[in-house]
């Protein structure tokens, strides 16, 4: 399978899960907004999820909870970062923000509730034993919590307003937390449910999530906002460093393709079986979306 499929793949069964988990609810607005909030989006994490379970033998069915838990924590995390008091943003995945299709109450709950939802799925016994659902669980916990999105999420609004902007050192410490945290744990979740060494999909996520930040960086400079479905030209404007401020263009690329080249050795102990998974960085860099 080559990777567009593989990612296509993996964005059905995470949708189909997220659906199912919806089903039967109330059909109250906070209801609506999540399922709203859940469509669309590359679902990169979950296909990071899935990925990395398929190293181990376990199949989609397994680890389609765990896909689908990351990419609702994600997706919380996004419905929130469009907030007005955080980045005020009208446009996500190519359609209006939850916000501004309904109101900030019902924005600030369906985001709420994605985030509960993610612990729920995470709970599916067909994942494994209970020691297998509670590293999940914690894991999940510390990365999206203030030592990891949370943490980099408030390093990133206070550095719109701190009086020099931040160096390089910083805005790598704030990645790691803002998108390095989530992207780190969907790829080590396929070791956790099989029980095996995690550390050479850390070493991979570590150098993925980093060029996945800074290809963001470099779309909000040189995308097209029909593409990409969100608003870009913004870090500039908000007078933001981030790493092409940093970096320049060139460099900022340089340094991404440098990156992908680290993920890709960091899986060598599983030969061909992580193609699909080394597809996956460079297509990090590549997208347009
Ligand atoms: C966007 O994430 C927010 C960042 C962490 C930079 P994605 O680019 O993965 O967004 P979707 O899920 O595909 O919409
Ligand atoms: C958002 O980062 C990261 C999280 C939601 C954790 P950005 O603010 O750079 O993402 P976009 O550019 O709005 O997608
Ligand atoms: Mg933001
Ligand atoms: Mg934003
Ligand atoms: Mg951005």
């Amino acid at each position: 399978m080559i990777f567009p499929t593989a990612l296509r793949t993996a964005a059905g069964l995470c949708e189909t899960r997220l659906m199912a988990a919806l089903q039967g609810r109330a059909e109250v607005p906070v209801v609506q907004a999540m399922r709203y909030a859940l469509r669309g989006g590359k679902r990169l994490r979950g296909f990071l999820v899935l990925e990395s379970a398929a190293l181990f033998g376990i199949a989609p069915a397994q680890a389609t909870p765990a896909a689908a838990a990351v990419e609702a924590l994600h997706a919380y995390s996004l419905v929130h970062d469009d907030l007005p008091c955080m980045d005020d943003d009208a446009l996500r995945r190519g359609q209006p923000t939850v916000h501004v299709k309904w109101d900030e109450a019902v924005a600030v709950l369906a985001g709420d509730a994605l985030q509960t939802l993610a612990f729920e799925l995470l709970c599916d016994p067909g994942l494994g034993s209970g020691d297998v659902r509670i590293a999940l669980v914690a894991g999940l916990a510390r990365a999206s919590g203030a030592e990891g999105m949370v943490l980099g999420q408030a390093l990133d609004i206070a550095a719109e307003t701190a009086v020099a902007p931040l160096g390089l050192d910083e805005i790598t410490a704030l990645q790691v937390g803002k998108t390095g945290a989530l992207i780190g744990w969907s790829a080590q979740a396929g070791a956790v449910i099989a029980g095996a060494d995690v550390a050479p999909l850390r070493a991979y996520a570590t150098a993925l999530g980093l060029a996945f930040q800074i290809a963001d960086d470099v779309l909000d400079v040189t995308g097209d906002a029909g593409k990409a479905g969100k608003a870009l030209q913004k870090d500039a404007a908000a007078g933001k460093a981030t790493f092409v401020s940093l970096l320049g263009l060139d460099g900022a690329r340089a340094r991404a393709k440098s990156l992908i080249d680290e993920a890709c050795d960091a899986l060598a102990p599983y030969g061909a079986r992580a193609d699909l998974l080394k597809e996956a960085a460079r297509f990090t860099i590549a997208r347009e979306s």
